[in-house]
């Protein structure tokens, strides 16, 4: 039996059962089938229509939901992406169906080619990936899977097994990423931070050469309306810069574009405490892990801090002088979930998230993923301007972990009703909840599921602890 059809078969065998939660129900059944009509067997698509394959960080924040459905599956959502990892540690940000049609999505495999132009890099032989990363979410989200079902975890051995790939996983990015030398990872290429589109890759895009519009062919506008999308000279330029990566056999360091991100890193280090947990778990000690995350915070806010703008901003490692971006995007609030985070900038932050730039409690409903007063904001474009539910569950949990009850309850509300109402939306416009993008989207209705679970008032750990929100010892988050 191959190893999808094992993974299948031990899911399959393991029936969905759960208490019947404390929650609307309604709501939470809508949830529910949005994970089943977009479950394949061994994996969840974030999109039937738009995103039909396996997507890295989309299938941590959707495992951090399905573990209150069926902490199997959850498990199952991160072994299947794990075991599409390569020798290098680089866990690829698609990994391919291949009973899905190529010219179901661009890029398609035939464009990665990563089982040739990704050997040198130790790409698997016997499934198809893309070559670059996505935001490190993954170690959190094992975690936080094991929690929901330690019993379960530990009789199939899961922390043990994933500990050494998240640790490879940590290492490649911590090591061969490090492009600017400060001890921050890079991405190289806009889609591995995930927010693709975002007005802070603007001015680094603009030094790309893009790839003639005849070279490809979209597939997302089949799917998505295209003011929501990005246009066709970006897409020219993403694919120029993955061209460029694959030709140059997924070798890290030469990369023309190479940026140092906020909540790429953010995501990181919180992913750092958790695997400094996992590690506690098997009978080690995560004590060097929790100091290197601490190193890594220090790091990020001597690196990417703004005090002039209350947040964080992005870092252009290849513009000559190594220059801030001074673009406000979502990205530069993420580090709010960092529970060490020095007292002043989560104070900040939390200004900053309700001010005037993303008017969270006054004009939005969620944070929107760009500046409002910013010359590119734009309600409906692909991360110019519209909200995400993954960024608001992670703020909504930075506002927890500092103590900010009021308002992550008050964001918490807005987060449900907003799902329920756009219909489980990709994202949405951030003044009025319209959908936009992809309806049925998997991780909306996974972290609606998480939040129903996490009730208000839930014992979450605070600022200061050194730990970070993860003191989950089974059952429900709290
Ligand atoms: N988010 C990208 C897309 O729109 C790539 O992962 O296809």
């Amino acid at each position: 039996m191959d190893r999808t059809a094992q993974l299948t078969s031990r899911a399959s065998a393991h029936p969905i059962a759960y208490d019947p939660p404390p929650v609307p129900r309604s709501l939470h059944v809508r949830a529910v089938r949005v994970l089943e009509d977009n479950w394949t067997g061994a994996s969840t698509v974030p999109s039937r229509s738009l995103y039909p394959h396996q997507w890295s960080w989309d299938s941590a924040f959707i495992a951090i939901g399905l573990r209150h459905l069926s902490p199997l599956r959850a498990q199952t959502e991160l072994e299947t992406l794990l075991a599409a990892q390569w020798a290098d540690g680089r866990i690829p940000h698609i990994v391919f169906n291949p009973s899905v049609p190529l010219d179901a999505y661009f890029p398609s495999p035939d464009f990665w080619r990563s089982s040739t132009a990704g050997r040198a890099a130790g790409a698997p032989r016997t499934v198809q990936t893309s070559g670059i990363v996505q935001p490190p979410v993954h170690a959190l989200a094992a975690w936080l899977v094991h929690c929901a079902d330690p019993g379960l975890s530990r009789a199939r051995g899961f922390l043990a097994r994933v500990y050494p790939s998240l640790a490879a996983w940590h290492r490649y990015l911590l090591h061969r990423r490090d492009l600017g030398g400060a001890g921050l990872a890079s991405v190289v290429h806009p889609w591995e931070q995930g927010m693709d589109n975002s007005p802070c890759w603007d001015a680094p895009l603009s030094r790309v050469v893009p790839a003639p519009a005849r070279s490809f062919r979209r597939a997302d506008l089949d799917h998505g309306a295209a003011e929501d999308r990005p246009t066709d000279l970006d897409y020219g330029r993403y694919v120029r810069l993955a061209t460029d990566y694959r030709d140059g056999g997924y070798a890290d360091g030469t990369a023309q574009f190479a940026v140092e991100d906020p909540a790429f890193n953010a995501l990181l280090i919180a992913s750092e405490h958790a695997l400094a947990r996992i590690a506690g778990e098997l009978g080690a000690t995560g004590t060097a892990r929790h100091a290197r995350a601490q190193r890594l915070t220090t790091a990020l806010v001597d690196r990417l801090w703004d005090p002039a703008s209350g947040m964080f901003l992005c870092r252009d490692i290849r513009d000559g002088n190594g220059t801030l971006i001074p673009e406000r995007s979502v990205s530069g609030l993420v580090p709010l979930l960092l529970p060490d985070l020095p007292r002043d900038i989560a104070t900040a932050l939390v200004r900053t998230v309700r001010g005037p730039h993303f008017g969270l409690g006054a004009t939005t409903r969620l944070p929107p993923s760009y500046d409002l007063l910013g010359e590119a904001f734009d309600p409906h474009r692909y991360w110019r301007g519209p909200a995400w539910f993954n960024t608001s569950w992670l703020i909504e949990r930075g506002l927890r972990i500092h103590g900010e009850q009021e308002h992550a309850d008050a964001l918490r509300e807005a987060f449900l009703d907003t799902a329920d109402s756009s219909g489980f939306a990709e994202y949405v416009d951030p003044y009025t909840g319209e959908p936009c993008g992809a309806p049925g989207f998997g991780w909306t209705a996974a972290l609606t599921l998480d939040l129903l679970h996490a009730r208000p008032g839930d014992g979450v750990t605070s600022a200061g602890t050194g730990t970070f929100d993860m003191s989950e010892k089974g059952g429900n988050r709290g």
